[in-house]
């Protein structure tokens, strides 16, 4: 198994901080009661758990009664959307954005074979929506609007305080992704218009199938997974109780961590973008360069393809990524990308590298000299290389193939 490499796929998940699994280990050894259990050795975990519930809670200034522990950002989506549907049955539509992530944009278009009318919000070619747009499509029949805090492939933040005022203007339910934001970026639901946000323990350096809903007290909850009495009714099935934990600790530690970690993967992925832009010809930033993540940049070089930048990159163990996660392996242009209207000739070669506050300085600079070799090598290899009707023809030949 490969075990060292230069990691900056950090959107897609990210390394477990030693403390955080140093938290979770006795829980898993140990310690491996159930805190539903009227005997101490299982009951005294339910004072672990709160103590966990408290440190979410204050990742993202929220009370810890409002935190609802899930299995991952997936199933905080799909249980936010249903729940703000089920709290209003009477009303029967839906606003959400063209570039969500799979958990919310695959459930919408499965609400919309169950009767809800869907708004798809478009974007401007820096992947910002337009909150004209917003307005004119909420009406009192709205029941939820779920949009992205930030994108997992651009970086790109919404306005989302802005967005959140028109909601209420209207009475529909705030939901938000805040997969990608949590941790990234400071967070405060005492003053923020965010009715459910979900967030993803494995994006924030704990282990993967754990996550967290915040419910915002007063807002009507109805549960998703239906069983036992977990959760205070709002989420059945026995505590995940390692992985609550590991999410706690990891959660004090993003909060702890981080100002420093904006700031120094800030400066590591401008260093990195700024070195790309002006080595290497015929390449652009992808998303709002003004309101993004201070650890992601999607770069698209055009004339070929990002599967194969990837591979290359892959041969110098470098890790990046050209799309979502959950998307990879198909071959499909991101659809991110896609809305954002971009021309052919870029669509293909966009590179995601997210960073970390583990990643170094001397793994950055190994990236900037790497990359205009593999660049290089692949456009000598691309015959349509400036000709930008020669590639969009051949593009449009691989998708009627296809
Ligand atoms: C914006 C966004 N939402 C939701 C998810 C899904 O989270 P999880 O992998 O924990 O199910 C992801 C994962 O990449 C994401 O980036």
């Amino acid at each position: 198994m490969l075990k060292d490499c230069i990691y900056l796929d950090n959107n897609a998940t990210t390394k477990i901080d030693p403390l955080v699994l140093e938290a979770m280990m006795p829980v898993l050894t140990d310690y491996y009661g159930n805190p539903s259990s009227m005997h101490t050795f299982g009951g005294q975990l339910g004072k672990s758990v709160k103590i966990a519930r408290q440190q979410v809670a204050n990742l993202i200034g929220a009370d810890e009664s409002e935190i609802v522990f899930t299995s991952c950002g997936t199933e905080g989506d799909n249980a936010a959307i249903r729940a703000a549907l089920l709290a209003q049955p009477e009303k029967r539509h839906i606003i959400t954005s063209q570039v969500e992530h799979a958990a919310v944009l695959n459930v919408c278009k499965q609400l919309e074979t169950q009767g809800y009318q869907v708004t798809y919000l478009s974007v401007n070619n820096h992947g910002q929506i337009d909150l004209n747009e917003l307005e004119a499509s909420i009406t009192g029949n709205t029941a939820l609007v779920t949009v992205m805090y930030a994108n997992n492939e651009t970086g790109t933040i919404f306005p989302i305080e802005e967005i959140g005022a028109i909601v209420k203007e209207y009475g529909a339910i705030f939901h938000v992704d805040a997969v990608q934001a949590v941790g990234k970026v400071p967070l405060n639901m005492k003053t923020s218009t965010i009715d459910l946000l979900t967030m993803s323990g494995h994006k924030i350096h704990a282990p993967k199938g754990i996550g967290a809903l915040y419910v915002r007290r007063g807002v009507r909850f109805r549960p998703f997974l239906i069983g036992g009495h977990q959760e205070r009714g709002r989420r059945a099935g026995t505590e995940n109780v390692p992985g609550i934990i590991a999410l706690g600790k990891a959660a004090e530690l993003e909060l702890l961590h981080l100002e420093q970690t904006r700031t120094k993967t800030k400066q590591l992925r401008d260093r990195l973008e700024q070195n790309l832009l002006a080595k290497i010809p015929e390449c652009q930033v992808n998303g709002d360069v003004k309101n993004r993540l201070p650890n992601t940049t999607n770069i698209g070089f055009k004339y070929i393809e990002g599967e194969a930048i990837l591979l290359l990159l892959n041969k110098h163990g470098i890790c990046a990524s050209s799309g979502s996660a959950c998307t990879s392996g198909s071959l499909e242009p991101s659809h991110v990308l896609r809305a954002m209207g971009l021309p052919y000739t870029t669509l293909h070669g966009s590179i995601r590298f997210s960073l970390s506050r583990y990643t170094t300085e001397a793994e950055i600079d190994q990236v900037i000299a790497v990359m205009p070799e593999i660049v290089e090598k692949l456009r000598a290899l691309s015959p349509f290389k400036n000709d930008d009707a020669g590639w969009l023809q051949q593009q449009e030949q691989t998708l009627v193939n296809r």
